[in-house]
């Protein structure tokens, strides 16, 4: 489990040699975002939008019915792509990149199929975008209810409780001792009993160059294992937490608005609309699978984060520039910020709509009468490929230079 954060407060390192003052504070960014009083608001532009913690207390959640609206589309999203001057898809398993479009002006049947792309291809990215935060809502409105983040800080702006504010300047660094980049992917506050589908993010100020987001796939982490695995891993449940994230603030000062919660998810979870199966667990805040042997239970976790994390086949990664947003589906992917950009600042405002509650493999075929797919194997048999494994080889195999 990550650490939990060591903020607020100079630190002071132990070492061989005499020991040294640091002169910034410094946090883990994961578990305890800035506070951003600490920076000058001088002229600002979006001074309005740095972080607020307000002291208030919220209900816990309670189920409520989804509807995905791809399942409305066209499944070829025919007014959607038309509508793009260049449509970009960045690697094989995930992330395309939009030109042309300004989503502000999207018709309710682009905003479906906007939904089914974000379905298929993980991560979509568009950029010059003029979208305000409150047109951003509204558009994430139409995904689903929007979430409000526990902890997490929202906007100074009175009216924007459902944004979740992305902050970080120079007046803090983030400290290395606090967290591994490993414990920095995530799935969006998996541990809620309906985590969120579409969400998106648009970066308003940022760093010249650093501060890039990385996403990797969970349809192609599950069609990476061998059909044994697979359905090993399909019958398993993992417990979601977040404790972690609610004793980070505590620690930092901050108000906890909703007691934490942890819930019981599907290790392998199946999109309500293109029917794929994909491994959701997350380093964030999955903590054990349910009924292993805690040995089994760490090795399989660890397994499934360290291919998240390593594994480059599934990641595509994003350069931010102002105005840049990203709409991702975190029932299907996994992410992670980077944080080597100090002291630049890097402001950016999430909107998140509520997703449906996990569904199970069996579930998902009991439900609704159809097959779950695995992504590759359906894509190939498209394309007239083989999915069988290929032949064993005899004699060495490996890249020579
Ligand atoms: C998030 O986790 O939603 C924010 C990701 C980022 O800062 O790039």
């Amino acid at each position: 489990m990550a650490p939990v954060a060591t903020n607020d407060t100079a630190q002071e390192h132990v070492s061989t040699g005499p020991v040294k003052k640091v002169a910034e504070k410094l946090f883990n960014p994961f578990y305890s975002p800035t506070n951003g009083a600490d920076g000058e608001d001088g002229d600002y532009k979006y001074a309005k939008y740095k972080p607020f913690f307000p002291n208030v207390k919220w209900e816990p959640l309670k189920e409520f019915p989804v509807t995905d609206r791809a399942h409305n589309a066209d499944p070829e999203k025919k007014s959607l792509l038309s509508a793009a001057s260049k449509v970009t898809h960045l690697t094989p398993a995930i992330g395309t990149e939009l030109l042309g479009i300004d989503l502000r002006e999207l018709s309710d049947s682009q905003k479906d199929e906007l939904a089914l792309l974000v379905a298929e291809r993980g991560v979509v990215f568009f950029r010059d975008q003029e979208i305000s935060i409150h047109e951003q809502l509204e558009l994430a409105r139409h995904f689903g209810p929007l979430h409000k983040h526990a902890t997490t800080p929202i906007p100074r702006e009175p009216g924007l409780e459902e944004v979740h504010v992305v902050y970080t300047d120079g007046s803090r660094r983030p400290d290395p001792s606090a967290f591994s980049k490993i414990d920095l992917w995530h799935s969006d506050v998996s541990y809620e009993l309906q985590p969120p589908s579409t969400t998106s993010l648009k970066l308003i100020t940022g760093p010249p160059y650093g501060g890039d987001t990385l996403w990797s796939s969970g349809y192609a982490l599950y069609s990476s294992f061998s059909p044994g695995f697979q359905k090993y891993l399909e019958g398993l449940y993992a417990v979601h937490s977040a404790v972690a994230q609610a004793d980070g603030a505590r620690a930092a000062g901050q108000t906890v608005r909703r007691e934490p919660v942890e819930s019981v998810h599907p290790v392998v979870r199946v999109h309500p609309v293109t029917g794929y199966k994909a491994v959701y667990v997350n380093p964030g805040f999955t903590r054990r699978i349910v009924g292993l042997p805690k040995a089994e239970s760490d090795a399989i976790l660890q397994l499934l984060f360290h291919q998240i994390a390593d594994n480059p086949d599934f990641q595509v990664r994003f350069r931010w520039e102002p105005n840049s947003i990203a709409f991702w589906d975190n029932r299907i992917v996994t992410h992670s910020a980077t944080f080597d950009f100090f002291p630049h600042v890097r402001h950016a405002l999430r909107a998140t709509p509520h997703g449906e509650r996990p569904t199970s493999v069996e579930d998902f075929e009991r439900a609704s009468g159809r097959a779950a797919k695995d992504w590759q194997k359906d894509l190939w048999e498209k394309q007239g490929i083989a999915t069988d494994a290929p032949a064993p080889r005899a004699g060495p195999r490996g890249y020579n230079d």
